[in-house]
């Protein structure tokens, strides 16, 4: 039986545990750059023993930023700063992965510490672009259709900023297709009214996600993985909305084209009663996913124990457990996890003396 401690190989690489750190965006950076915080933020979750480290959402251009202060990989001088971070983590004997994504028509706002709301032109905003006319939320601003060369060329930019991951010496690659944001927008029917190829049948709606796909297989090596994060059911109580049904048929077509773990997070398009949540309240996403798609999956949201990280593993639930607030709490998440379950995981050596 596998347990929180036993290694997970996936293509070439393999992680020395199933302990995640969950992508959280930081708004801490300039013109797309990661800077010292990013490598002592991501850095310390490793020292803590995480086997795997993923990057916040980077955005593929600047247009596809949530705010100004987001991390972006659309420019060849993005890779540099990486390689430093990505470098001290694989020291620690953690793996790194790369979120890329696209805000969609949730982009152009302001920094959280200033509202988080939408970020007018005239105030360093800019246009928002969707699969449809429709906005994410009530009330939120409208954005632009996207013309199919405009569609284009966002393939190419998700091709583009991966090969710049291979670069920076990121050992996996993660698609955010969840959440709302933009190809979860041409997922779900709730946002996509389009009556080209991209929009109506399932088949049409699932399209630009399988491209992206298909785009980045074609530059990154075979021996790379490729996971893909999704919101497992949109959490809105509509006839239109996206469902787990959805999600097994998505994931078994991403398996066929070089997706090798799914991340079953959940919602986007609707506020969530935060108060009715309880402990790995997602897990049953993953697990469905899991077992009627036969791909990896990875489990996320509030999961913060180290007997239900285990448990989840143990129960063969999902393959990996991914942490996210609990991280930002408690950077030694795994190394605590490992002392209290009593399972053995090596230390940094330099701390030793405290164990
Ligand atoms: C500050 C913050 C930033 C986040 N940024 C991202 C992100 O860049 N990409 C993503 O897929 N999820 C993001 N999330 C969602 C988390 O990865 C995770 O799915 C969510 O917080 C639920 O997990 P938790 O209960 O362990 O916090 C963010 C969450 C937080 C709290």
């Amino acid at each position: 039986m596998n347990n929180l401690f036993t290694p997970l190989k996936i293509r070439g690489i393999e992680l020395k545990n199933r302990i995640v750190l969950s992508p959280m965006q930081q708004y801490s950076s300039e013109d797309g750059f990661a800077t010292d915080w990013h490598l002592v933020h991501l850095g310390s979750r490793a020292v803590g023993g995480a086997g795997l480290i993923i990057s916040e959402s980077a955005s593929i251009n600047p247009m596809a930023r949530s705010t100004n202060n987001d991390i972006g990989m659309w420019k060849d001088e993005h890779i540099e700063k990486w390689k430093q971070i990505n470098s001290f983590i694989h020291q620690q004997g953690s793996k790194t992965a790369m979120q890329l994504g696209h805000f969609g028509s949730k982009a152009s706002r302001s920094h959280p510490n200033e509202g988080f709301n939408y970020l007018e032109q005239e105030n360093g905003g800019w246009e928002t672009v969707s699969s449809s006319s429709v906005a994410p939320f009530a009330g939120m601003s409208v954005p632009k259709e996207l013309s199919i060369e405009e569609v284009n060329k966002i393939k190419n930019d998700f091709a583009d900023a991966a090969l710049r991951a291979v670069k920076a010496g990121f050992d996996i690659i993660e698609l955010h297709f969840a959440h709302g944001y933009l190809v979860h927008q041409f997922l779900s029917k709730l946002i996509n009214h389009r009556e080209d190829t991209y929009g109506g049948s399932f088949e049409n709606r699932i399209r630009l996600g399988l491209e992206i796909v298909e785009a980045i297989r074609q530059v990154t090596p075979k021996n790379m993985p490729l996971f893909v994060r999704i919101s497992a059911v949109d959490y809105v109580d509509e006839e239109n909305a996206w469902t787990i049904q959805d999600s097994i048929a998505f994931s078994k077509l991403l398996k066929l084209a070089g997706v090798d773990l799914i991340t079953a997070s959940a919602g986007g398009f609707s506020w969530v009663d935060k108060s009715k949540l309880s402990e790995g309240y997602q897990v049953s996403f993953a697990k469905e996913i899991k077992e009627n798609a036969d791909i990896l999956t990875g489990s996320v949201g509030l999961i913060t124990k180290p007997k239900t990280a285990n448990e989840i593993v143990e129960n063969s639930n999902a393959d990996l457990v991914i942490i996210a607030r609990e991280h930002l709490r408690n950077p030694y998440f795994a190394t605590n996890a490992s002392l209290e379950l009593g399972l053995q995981t090596e230390l940094p050596w330099q701390y030793k003396r405290a164990y």
